[in-house]
């Protein structure tokens, strides 16, 4: 028998493999496809103090090993996810992590006070910061290491322990990482996804409405093991949440050994809904065949 029990900071889960941010719906979408409380988190769709529209469609778009999407986080707004939404998935069982973004330091405030009497089964709140930051300061928040600290240190009023989701679009990951850490940031989510475009020919048009996108999937996968190595090295005592292009226990393990100390699966849950169990089977048969005793073992154990 394996122990499959994991930490992130302080919190325990029963095992590494969760959801990740807009792959999984705001509540218990996921339900009918498998038990949400086998799984070690459900993350969900990212929420801002407001409710907001999103990008116009097309929103998503496949690509070669993966997909590029400008969703442009469409959401109900905190208060509304709470009374419509949290109830269903917390009958499930599962342990809920809120995912929050805002356009400026005070919108992310706003949405962590409205979580601060969210009920226990939201066990943590992760900060999506990479979002624009339309503050004047122009950019994405993850890219800059002040801004970073800034919005982690102003989400503490959530009363409840924050990861901060990361961006692969910088040269300054380990500097972001760090800043966020100080702030009060007790893990790192690595990583959101790839600034990218897909451009149709016959029409001479971006495939997305929005113009860019995001890519995910497979694609990235080399680009989250880098940055959760990088992060892992430069700053061992911070817990990483590991995210990209999981698609299986070998994906999930390969994160796992550059230092992360759970998972998430995104994109392969557009393909398959029951991705994130079989994910979790195959690391565990994976873990078996090497004779792992207990799934710790493998956090930054690659040399
Ligand atoms: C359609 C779509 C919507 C997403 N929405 C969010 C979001 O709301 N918040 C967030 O932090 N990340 C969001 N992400 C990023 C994922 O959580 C994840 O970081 C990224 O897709 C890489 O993982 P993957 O390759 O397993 O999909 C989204 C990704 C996709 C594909």
């Amino acid at each position: 028998m394996i122990d499959s029990a994991i930490t992130v900071g302080s919190l325990s889960f029963a095992n590494p493999v969760m959801t990740a941010s807009g792959t999984a719906g705001h509540g218990a979408e996921l339900a009918p496809y498998g038990d949400l409380a086998r799984l070690g988190a459900v993350v969900v769709k990212s929420l801002a103090a407001y409710a907001w529209e999103g990008n116009p469609a097309p929103r998503v778009h496949p690509t070669a090993q993966g997909m590029i999407n400008a969703v442009g986080l469409q959401g109900p707004g905190v208060e509304a996810w709470l009374r419509d939404d949290l109830p269903a998935l917390a009958a499930t069982g599962a342990r809920v992590v809120a995912s929050i973004w805002g356009r400026c330091v005070a919108d992310y405030a706003a949405a962590a006070a409205q979580l601060a009497d969210a009920g226990s089964s939201v066990v943590a709140v992760e900060v999506n910061l990479s979002c624009p930051n339309l503050e004047g300061r122009a950019g994405i928040f993850a890219n800059d290491p002040v801004l970073s600290g800034e919005v982690m240190a102003a989400t503490s009023v959530c009363r409840r322990p924050r990861w901060a989701k990361l961006s692969p679009n910088t040269d300054r990951l380990v500097d972001v990482a760090a800043a966020v850490q100080r702030s009060g940031a007790e893990a790192v989510t690595l990583v959101n996804t790839v600034l990218a475009m897909v451009i149709d020919p016959s029409t001479r048009r971006p495939a997305l409405g929005n113009g860019g996108g995001g890519l995910s999937g497979r694609a990235i996968h080399p680009v989250a093991v880098r940055a959760v190595f990088d992060v892992h090295q430069a700053i061992p005592e911070l817990p990483i949440v590991g995210v990209g292009g999981v698609a299986d226990g070998w994906d999930a393990a390969e994160l796992m050994l550059a230092g992360a100390s759970a998972v998430q699966v995104g994109t392969a849950t557009f393909a398959d809904p029951r991705a994130p169990w079989k994910v979790l089977d195959s690391l565990l048969e994976w873990a078996s065949g090497e004779g792992i005793r207990s799934l710790t073992e493998l956090t930054g154990a690659a040399g």
